[in-house]
């Protein structure tokens, strides 16, 4: 690293000895300073060539200079707000003032790591040769030869019948809930630990949502608290219309006990699965267990299309009706005609392509997410205080996103803390799902927690951290986020 010291020029000094020293510290950048060392502003190539074009002679002073005011960090100033100060303003290095405003380093781009985000599009070898396809065929539309293939293709991997192309893993819950016929003074049950997207579909239909928690073996829902809740709807007669099940971070819920209770009660399941496309419950694929089920390909998730959704269901009919609706409900008729509400929701030709070509490497993309979580599971071990999300022993996760819980009964370590310190360092980390039951939308819900005095769901909600997943991540990024988490994790067992 340079002596700070070899960069500062007094504003006394000429435009030949910038130019000097310019060259013998060969770092692109000088420090103007004025007699009480204070920084003044900060002097490129580009600026002494500026002056000299202007007329000035190279024994000219440099307070000929524009006073211009350039940027710089304090010495408090964190990896993280370099960085973003260099994004900012398109910077390459930027110098760190004392606190008398004295230059004390200078900070290069290429001396920041990289941000490591949370779970980011990871893009293989095919997608641009089918949406290329798309553009030269001129299939730029919500159906097409990408659209019937990605479909084919997707229902051959999952083993179901069929599968239909929607604009988004939200829309396709909400088809669900039509198809389920779900209306005004319905009620849906509804996993409580999720994101927002689970939920706000029982509300597009103008129906009540019920909340389930979760249980701690896999955090999806709990057998446990939607017997209590089927059982207290029976009895008042309010059985709901459909149980939406949520596959969380890439993990299959327990779905033979919960299957056999809505069975027990004659109720369907929508199988929320946008989060563990690739997963397995019993050998089979994660999202085929629901009369439907649905699937993501938004930006963050394991496979994308950028934006996207998937209907599946073990009955053709039920995926045809979905095409249907999603289309407008257009009537077969040689004239636009419909005979119920309709939707925009079909999957453009284009994005289909994209989906094409990750659908090739989902197995590769697996393989990485779970490397990353036995990584992040084999490094963790040593901090009595951390446990990671449990892999129940039914299936296979993804670990689409990999989540470690901070032991209360061991640290007093909050998930922001460690949130923050990350994000200090250029890594996204993020809080769990804020459970739909505490959430100001839902304030008047009710909610069957898994035990009667105690809720899962909050107190993973109050403990849990995602680290990031992306299967993007190299060796290094792993090993850089348990390294800094380790910083924080140890200082609190110190
Ligand atoms: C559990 C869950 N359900 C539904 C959705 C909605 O999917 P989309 O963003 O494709 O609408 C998401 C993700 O965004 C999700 O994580």
């Amino acid at each position: 690293m340079i002596d700070v010291k070899e960069l500062l020029v007094n504003e006394t000094a000429t435009l030949k000895d910038a130019l000097m020293q310019l060259d013998k510290t060969g770092q692109g950048i000088l420090f103007l300073i004025n007699v009480k060392g204070e920084f003044i502003r900060t002097i490129t190539d580009g600026d002494l060539r500026r002056l000299i074009l202007s007329g000035h002679g190279i024994e000219s002073n440099l307070n000929h200079l524009s006073k211009q005011q350039s940027k710089f960090l304090t010495h408090t100033a964190t990896e993280k707000d370099a960085f973003q100060l260099m994004q900012k303003y398109e910077l390459d290095h930027i110098p760190v003032l004392d606190n008398q405003n004295r230059p004390i380093r200078l900070i290069h781009r290429r001396e920041i790591p990289q941000s490591i985000l949370l779970s980011t599009p990871h893009i293989g070898d095919f997608e641009q040769q089918y949406v290329a396809e798309a553009f030269a065929t001129n299939w730029i539309a919500p159906l097409g030869p990408n659209v019937d293939a990605f479909e084919r293709e997707i229902a051959e991997y999952l083993n179901v019948p069929t599968a239909a192309a929607l604009s988004s893993g939200t829309a396709a819950i909400h088809l669900a809930l039509v198809l389920l016929n779900v209306g005004p003074n319905d009620r849906v049950f509804c996993s409580s630990f999720t994101f927002v997207a689970s939920a706000n579909p029982i509300l597009y239909q103008g129906a009540t949502p019920v909340f389930i928690d979760s249980e701690p073996t896999s955090w999806n829902m709990s057998p446990k608290a939607l017997e209590r809740a089927l059982k207290e709807a029976d009895a008042e007669g309010q059985l709901p219309k459909a149980v939406i099940v949520v596959n969380l971070y890439g993990q299959s819920a327990d779905m033979d006990p919960l299957k056999a209770l809505c069975d027990s009660y004659g109720v369907p399941i929508v199988e929320d699965a946008a989060e563990s496309l690739g997963a397995t419950y019993k050998n089979k694929a994660s999202g085929t267990f629901g009369h439907i089920g649905i699937y993501s390909f938004n930006g963050n998730k394991i496979i994308t299309t950028s934006g996207g959704g998937m209907l599946v269901a073990q009955d053709p009919e039920i995926v045809e009706r979905a095409r249907f609706l999603s289309t407008q409900s257009r009537d077969p008729a040689p004239h636009y005609q419909h005979s119920c509400v309709g939707y925009n929701y079909r999957m453009s030709n284009v994005l289909a392509g994209i989906g094409r070509g990750q659908l090739k490497v989902l197995d590769e993309r697996v393989k990485a997410r779970r490397d990353i979580y036995a990584a992040y599971t084999k490094e963790f071990s040593e901090y009595d205080s951390v446990n990671m999300m449990p892999e129940a022993s039914y299936g296979r996760s993804t670990h689409w996103l990999s989540a470690l819980i901070l032991d209360p009964e061991k640290t007093d370590l909050k998930p922001k803390q460690l949130i923050d310190h990350l994000f200090q360092r250029n890594i996204e980390a993020r809080h769990v799902w804020k459970p739909m039951h505490l959430q100001p939308i839902f304030s008047n819900a009710q909610y069957y927690s898994h035990e009667l005095d105690f809720s899962v769901s909050d107190y993973l909600f109050n403990h849990a951290v995602c680290l990031p997943s992306g299967s993007n991540m190299t060796a290094q990024d792993i090993t850089r986020v348990i390294a800094v988490s380790g910083e924080i994790l140890t200082k609190e067992l110190a």
